[in-house]
């Protein structure tokens, strides 16, 4: 008596069951991508039957209104995004592309992504079928755009652009640590969350090589460095043999005697 009706039970179980899967939405739980990079989201759409889509779309879930790319339920074609949405931030919509392919996926490429574009992206779509939605959340890595070294006024200086997390410069001359010579440090906020970090390093007259290095604090890591040789800027090459001199023409000086002393040793003969 009892166990037809479990099974009558277990089945209507089993249908419930596979009526919930008939439509999905699939995302990644979570991508890490560098500044500067490009990031593809994909939103993939599952359907047992034919699927009529009333709204689809991708939205960041950090800000209001935020709508990145819509199809058009109509026409299957995306949507040009509002520009004058106010709440469209750091110009999002100009490094946002989106790609649609009818009833199975929409694709989300940010380029380049900024500090700022952290946090949780929506997939959203409405069918015949229901609401769904799945979300991925981007993370930045820790990163830099460009590292220059120059020789100027202050002494050897490093600046380094695009830094994200916080960054410091530490200053080596061989295995030599000198951070604690370093003077006129700053960093600059830029559009889009990262940073500007700059150091110089004050010398003496006693010249050299030295390196600069981007460090990390929470990471724990040096980014990158930058080698600050003798003569290696020609814009700089007068105040860079006053900081360097002697170490690096020695053997260029000695080498001219030499030339001159042969020279007046061939005439006299
Ligand atoms: C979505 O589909 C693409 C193939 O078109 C695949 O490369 C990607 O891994 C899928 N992503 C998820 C989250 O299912
Ligand atoms: C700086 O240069 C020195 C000598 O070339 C090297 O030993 C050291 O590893 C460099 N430091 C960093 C952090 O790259
Ligand atoms: C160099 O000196 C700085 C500041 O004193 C310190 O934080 C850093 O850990 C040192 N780095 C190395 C490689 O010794
Ligand atoms: C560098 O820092 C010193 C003091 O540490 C200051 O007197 C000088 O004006 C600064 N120079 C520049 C160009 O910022």
């Amino acid at each position: 008596m009892c166990l037809p009706q479990l099974g009558v039970l277990w089945l209507f179980v089993a249908v419930r069951l596979t009526t919930a899967e008939q439509v999905t939405v699939h995302t990644s739980d979570s991508v890490r991508v560098s500044c500067l990079q490009s990031v593809t989201l994909h939103c993939n759409i599952t359907s047992q039957e034919e699927l009529q889509i009333k709204h689809l779309s991708w939205f960041n879930a950090d800000i209001p209104d935020s709508t990145l790319c819509e199809v058009n339920p109509q026409t299957g074609e995306i949507e040009p995004p509002n520009p004058q949405n106010p709440q469209n931030p750091q110009n999002l919509h100009r490094r946002v592309q989106c790609t649609y392919t009818p009833s199975s996926q929409l694709t989300l490429t940010l380029f380049p992504v900024r500090p700022h574009d952290q946090g949780t992206y929506t997939c959203k779509l409405r069918s015949t079928k229901g609401i769904k939605v799945s979300t991925t959340r981007v993370e930045l890595q820790e990163c830099y755009r460009e590292a220059f070294a120059s020789f100027n006024d202050l002494g050897p200086t490093c600046v380094f652009t695009g830094v994200y997390p916080d960054g410091d410069v530490h200053w080596f001359q061989g295995t030599n640590n000198l951070t604690g010579d370093a003077q006129n440090n700053t960093k600059q906020e830029e559009v889009g969350g990262a940073r500007t970090v700059t150091s110089s390093l004050k010398i003496g007259n006693e010249g050299g090589a030295y390196n600069c290095s981007l460090w990390i604090p929470s990471t724990g890591v040096y980014l990158t460095s930058r080698d600050i040789g003798c003569v290696e800027e020609s814009s700089f090459r007068s105040k860079s043999i006053a900081g360097c001199g002697v170490a690096a023409f020695g053997p260029v000086w000695t080498l001219y005697f030499f030339f001159l002393f042969l020279h007046s040793i061939v005439s006299s003969v």
